[in-house]
């Protein structure tokens, strides 16, 4: 049966995805190929996506670096692997492009920590702050924030601060108070965590350490600090990626979203990479959020454009300003 444009909008717009059934016969690596050409659209997808999905992007990277491609890129398309955040800050920074997400569902725990009204009046109780957010957070909160960072260049700018300015970080504890100890100062910090970076174990950590003595410990700031203190290395997905490419071990323990580990080993392929482990035997070190998305919603995404992100203009002018002193300020960061 056809099913009007209208009445899948309605439905996209009620389940957050295009549930149609996939053809099995397509080869949807070639398919969406065709599709960036025919529609002159631009793949972009975070290292947490599945494998297959990062096998097919255009540009796979950290949020500061996908951020960077949604300024600057001349497709008329914006398909974003990623998250709902994400998605939204590639709508702020490049209106006029259409921007679809394969799942309308894939938000971010730590952003739904931090409600843009309950925000709003944690930062009028402190007036004379600056208010520095990560990037993991709505476009409401990004609209009440001076400033955005992402986990690349968020000391960087921290240093960029004036001591003597009081500063105000969300919404991630973690990476505000890892901020804290790298730069010796005081911030007033939200107390929002990531599931998924929350989950590590240090006692399975340990565990895992004796067993690969040699192995190097990398870890993203958003975990826990029982976990960074065992860290060889603290820093974002690309960081983390860079570093593991050019070390001389030939054994690391990964402590971030397992979908990193992709690029790694295409990397370097006579490497070594241990997933660092959950609390739980489950995979909790997945966030269920990025893996709503799946090369089928992407092909179908792609082909009927759905679901599109869209937003308040008055917000969007808004949180445009952080996210673009965000990009100045952090030039050459990398
Ligand atoms: P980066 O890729 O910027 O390090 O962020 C990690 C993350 O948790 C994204 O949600
Ligand atoms: Fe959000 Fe954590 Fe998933 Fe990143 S890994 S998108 S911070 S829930």
């Amino acid at each position: 049966m056809m099913v009007s444009m209208q009445s899948l909008r309605q439905r996209v717009d009620q389940i957050g995805f295009v549930d149609d059934p996939v053809d099995l016969t397509l080869d949807l690596y070639e398919e969406i190929e065709l599709l960036k050409k025919k529609k002159n659209a631009i793949l972009l997808a975070h290292y947490y996506q599945e494998p297959a999905i990062q096998d097919v992007a255009d540009f796979i990277g950290d949020s500061l670096g996908l951020s960077r491609q949604a300024a600057t890129t001349s497709a008329d398309i914006i398909v974003f692997a990623g998250v709902h955040f994400m998605a939204e800050t590639a709508k702020i920074l490049s209106p006029e492009k259409k921007v679809i997400l394969p799942d309308l569902n894939a938000g971010c725990s730590l952003a739904d920590t931090c409600p843009a009204d309950e925000f709003s009046e944690f930062c009028d109780q402190h007036p004379d702050h600056l208010v520095m957010s990560y990037i993991n957070c709505s476009a409401g909160v990004k609209a009440r924030s001076d400033i955005i960072c992402t986990s690349t260049n968020a000391e960087h700018l921290l240093r960029m601060i004036p001591e003597s300015q009081p500063v105000i970080f969300a919404p991630d504890r973690n990476l505000g108070r890892w901020l804290e100890r790298k730069t010796k100062r005081k911030l007033t910090i939200w107390d929002g965590v990531c599931i998924v970076h929350e989950t590590f174990s240090e006692r399975k950590l340990l565990t895992l350490k004796v067993e690969h003595p040699d192995a190097k410990v990398l870890a993203h700031p958003e975990c826990e600090e029982a976990v960074l203190r065992h860290a060889d290395y603290i820093g974002s997905t690309s960081g983390i990626r860079r570093y593991a490419k050019e070390n001389d071990t030939t054994s690391f323990i990964i402590a971030t979203e397992e979908g990193i580990l992709h690029q790694m080993r295409k990397d370097s392929p006579q490497k070594h990479f241990i997933a660092a482990p959950p609390e739980s035997g489950c995979n909790c070190n997945q966030c269920p959020h990025m893996r709503l998305n799946t090369i089928e919603k992407l092909f179908m995404c792609m082909h009927h454009e759905l679901p599109e992100i869209t937003m308040e203009e008055s917000i969007r002018r808004r949180a445009l300003k952080p996210i673009e002193r965000m990009i100045e300020m952090s030039e050459g960061v990398s």
